[in-house]
């Protein structure tokens, strides 16, 4: 066990040396002098230090590096619990006993990554308060270039630093430090790793209006509904009128799905005024409702750019606006777009109608839309 020196504030070394000590003089010294010199040419003027524990070994610092550690190897087993989270846990997992529409899959990788950088943290500043030299130091700046003197007392100032850090003797604390700093780095290649052992499969291809006989009979045609549940009769929408209109799924039924479920799938129900005609894209002539001369269209209002809400209908030019980055959508040209960043069109859902038992007309949707929602890697222009 070696005592270190505390409580030194460095008067009697200005006094010793009233200019900067020389090279030799300087080499002649130990680290924790030279850092003194070297603080004094920089005009820091170190008016307290201690040294926590003077006495190396004591049952008190073991106590402190093992606190330190502790806080380290949490944060490494948080990180490693977000690798086997990333890769095991299906996109669509929820806490045992909670309703499958209560997604816990996202939370629980970001509630993970927290607990490992919210650890990391706490074990740094466990380790400065709690282990290493306390001090107080006074700073004026200085002038640039460094002189010899400079360079070889900032080299001792690193060289007490490190020492300061006990990294050299605290093989507890490095390795669990190392462990989870591992962890942390880890974390960017688990993305590109999952990617390749987690295929998402066709589940982007799908939204909930994907016909479902289990839920609907027949052909399990999917009704079509307001946001209040109403189901939607084309005698609701008047010539050159839209609405914004859901499939009749409620969540807790959405399971048999596969898709990305309800975020994908609002969609704006147009009805052409008099006269207009749709120049409709390849094999989608019959899409609209009813399906030899269309006079209702429906095209998903998630933009093709960036996914914002594509639902400014210009009723005269017959251009549906993106607010956000101003994509305009020609819909008499099957919502091909024709201004702004959005380079593909909006997708088209094939539209029916039943009579439901008031022998009224309701919307459904005859399959689920032929293209992909929204924008991503589905961006190929
Ligand atoms: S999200 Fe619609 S234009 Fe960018």
């Amino acid at each position: 066990m070696t005592e270190s020196k505390q409580d030194t504030p460095r008067d009697e070394h200005r006094e010793q040396y009233p200019d900067q000590p020389s090279p030799e003089e300087l080499r002649a010294m130990t680290p924790e002098d030279a850092m003194y010199a070297g603080a004094e040419a920089d005009d820091i003027h170190i008016v307290h230090r201690r040294n926590r524990f003077p006495i190396r070994g004591t049952k008190a610092e073991k106590r402190a590096e093992r606190g330190v550690a502790a806080a380290f190897a949490i944060s490494a087993l948080a990180g490693f619990g977000f690798i086997v989270a990333f890769i095991a846990l299906p996109y669509k997992w929820h806490l045992p006993g909670t309703p499958q529409n209560f997604r816990f899959y996202t939370p629980a990788l970001g509630g993970l990554l927290a607990i490992m950088l919210l650890f990391i943290g706490i074990g740094m500043v466990l380790w400065a308060k709690w282990l290493m030299p306390e001090e107080e130091v006074v700073q004026d700046r200085h002038d640039v270039p460094s002189s010899d003197q400079d360079k070889i007392m900032t080299e001792a100032t690193l060289l007490v630093g490190l020492e300061d850090t006990g990294l050299p003797r605290r093989s507890l604390i490095l390795r669990t430090l190392g462990l989870a700093g591992g962890a942390l780095a880890t974390v960017p290649l688990v993305a590109i790793v999952g990617a390749m052992l987690k295929r998402p499969g066709t589940q982007l291809l799908h939204t909930m209006f994907r016909p479902n006989k289990k839920l609907f009979g027949g052909q399990g045609l999917v009704p079509i509904v307001y946001s209040d549940w109403r189901r939607v009769s084309p005698d609701d929408i008047e010539p050159g009128g839209l609405t914004t209109v859901f499939p009749g799924v409620r969540t807790e039924d959405a399971d048999g799905y596969d898709g990305v479920t309800s975020a994908s799938s609002p969609t704006l129900i147009i009805r052409l005024r008099p006269g207009q005609k749709v120049k409709a894209r390849k094999g989608q002539a019959s899409f609209g409702w009813p399906p030899e001369a269309p006079e209702f269209v429906a095209f998903s209002k998630i933009c093709t750019h960036a996914g914002c809400p594509a639902s400014l209908y210009e009723q005269q030019t017959s251009r549906l606006l993106c607010p956000c980055h101003q994509s305009q959508f020609d819909v008499l040209r099957d919502a091909a777009p024709i201004f702004g960043p959005a380079s593909r069109s909006l997708p088209k859902l094939p539209l029916g109608v039943e009579v439901g038992e008031d022998g009224r007309q309701y919307f459904v949707a005859r399959s689920d839309y032929k293209e992909a929602i929204g924008p991503g890697f589905w961006e190929r222009a």
